[in-house]
């Protein structure tokens, strides 16, 4: 039967987000709806990722959790990068899977899934160079901050990553393709644009880089703000720090990806920058827009990562004072060099070494957090919160910022899209949260009478309900 409804689940990175955002306007085209929310839908399509084992894992997990309470089941799609580096042996492994598709074959779902649809189990993990542009809707309606994918793929090899297997080479899209998207999600509603690519700072036209096009969008009237992610140090080039001082509309955040504090590891992940390289380009950032929040990526663990080498990723962490950082417990994937190199880390290690990373950005997190208590910003509103008449928005700094209910209406404020408002109170992140010891909740301002009013359990981790602390008067 030809499905009627689908759900497109996405995993992993913001690239796969905006991939399913584009399978779903594909769909839409098609005559297919979405499944409403806790409805069961005809067609499901899982867009993995497989940048570590436990994410690739997630997606076999979901598709046994797909079968229905009478035993039948909804036409399964297996696609993103699980489907990319598995290709038919995902089939094999769960039987559930009706297709497959790679990122880079997606057009052709509507396709496949007559094929599907018709008894066939067509698989495509196929790359041909970006087509899968040209053959996709042109968009027509945009959250108020939308993804746009400019660059796919990576040449870098770090020894622990997929990417350049899963993705395949670095590839840019044309720049008049990128201003046209541009320009129709900002008809459709879209105030700030995330320029997307795994290496994105890489993107070029052979004569022209980021920065140019960074220069370029904002010149398109009614949009605001311009960001990209996700970013290697080796193409921060001297154009795009210079666009960080001089356009407005780049906002003043940037995640730069370090992995180790450590140049003997460094060395080992084939990253091409030493921390010192790295410490001077932030430096250079900060030269150029002194209050960029700077964000990175961590791997605590990696093969052969010695205590000494571990205690100079948490002395790099002090010097950076990251806004917001990640930090991920290395994972061998196979197939990478880095899965049969010797010296494998045991879990307990791991598990500690991450703790300890954690708290320590965590601290930094909330150093940022505080330093920005008082300033009056723009809050870009993306959506309404879980109470009523609460709004959800983003400072230029990309911390999530919740608008209390009382003021402004609804009404006004989605008309506005962007509201003006004080930095007035403070949460600590999840982790914070959890990793702090009681002393330095009550420390950064948090009252066990807010606590219990606002149902916070105080000692569960991540607990949602952790109260906001008490707004400082503006300076
Ligand atoms: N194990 C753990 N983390 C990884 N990342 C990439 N590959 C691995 C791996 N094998 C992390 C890196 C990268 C982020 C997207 O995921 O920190 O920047
Ligand atoms: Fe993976 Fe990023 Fe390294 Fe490319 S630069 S191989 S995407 S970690």
């Amino acid at each position: 039967m030809t499905p009627k409804t689908f759900k497109i689940k996405s995993f992993g990175c913001q690239m796969n987000v905006y991939d399913g955002e584009r399978m779903s306007e594909l769909l839409g085209a098609q005559g297919m709806a979405a499944a409403a929310d806790g409805e069961d839908a005809d067609l499901v399509v899982l867009n993995t990722c497989h940048i570590r084992e436990k994410a690739a894992e997630k997606a076999y997990s979901d598709i046994g959790r797909l079968r229905r309470e009478d035993g039948s089941k909804p036409l399964i799609a297996l696609a993103g990068c699980v489907a990319q580096a598995e290709g038919a042996e995902a089939r094999r492994r769960s039987p559930m899977i009706d297709l497959v598709v790679g990122p880079q074959a997606y057009h052709r779902l509507p396709e496949m899934i007559a094929q599907a649809a018709g008894g066939g189990r067509p698989v495509d993990t196929d790359m041909p160079a970006i087509s899968k542009f040209d053959a996709l809707p042109a968009r027509r309606r945009a959250t108020p901050s939308a993804f746009l994918t400019v660059q796919e793929g990576c040449d870098k090899f770090c020894t622990y990553c997929v990417v350049p297997y899963t993705r395949g080479a670095e590839v840019s899209r044309p720049w008049d393709d990128i201003v046209a998207e541009a320009h129709a999600l900002v008809d459709g509603g879209a105030r700030e644009i995330v320029l997307l690519g795994q290496n994105v700072n890489a993107w070029s036209d052979g004569h022209r880089g980021l920065a140019e096009l960074i220069r370029k969008l904002a010149t398109i009237a009614g949009l605001e703000r311009i960001r990209y992610t996700t970013s290697h140090p080796a193409d921060m080039t001297d154009a795009l720090i210079a666009a960080h001082g001089e356009v407005d509309k780049l906002m003043p955040y940037l995640h730069l990806p370090v992995q180790s504090g450590s140049n003997r590891i460094l060395q080992a992940m084939n990253r091409s920058h030493t921390t010192d390289t790295y410490l001077r380009l932030l430096e250079r950032m900060r030269a150029a827009r002194p209050d960029i929040a700077l964000s990175g990526d961590f791997i605590v663990a990696f093969p052969g990562e010695t205590e000494r080498d571990f205690e100079a990723t948490l002395q790099l962490v002090d010097e950076v004072r990251y806004a917001a950082a990640y930090s991920f417990k290395y994972s061998a994937r196979p197939g990478t060099p880095a899965a049969t190199m010797e010296d494998q880390i045991p879990r307990d290690v791991m598990e500690d070494r991450l703790r300890r990373l954690h708290e320590r950005i965590n601290t930094h997190q909330l150093a940022f957090n505080r330093s920005k208590v008082g300033v009056h910003t723009q809050i870009l509103i993306e959506r309404a919160g879980r109470q009523d008449g609460q709004m959800i928005g983003k400072s230029p700094w990309l911390r999530s910022r919740r608008r209390p209910r009382h003021r402004p209406a609804r009404a006004r404020v989605r008309a506005a899209l962007f509201a003006r408002a004080a930095v007035r109170r403070l949460r600590p992140s999840p982790d914070y949260h959890r990793a702090a010891p009681r002393g330095a909740h009550r420390r950064a301002g948090q009252q066990g009478a807010d606590r219990r009013r606002s149902g916070c359990c105080g000692a569960r981790p991540r607990c949602p309900d952790w109260p906001l602390q008490p707004a400082r008067q503006r300076p």
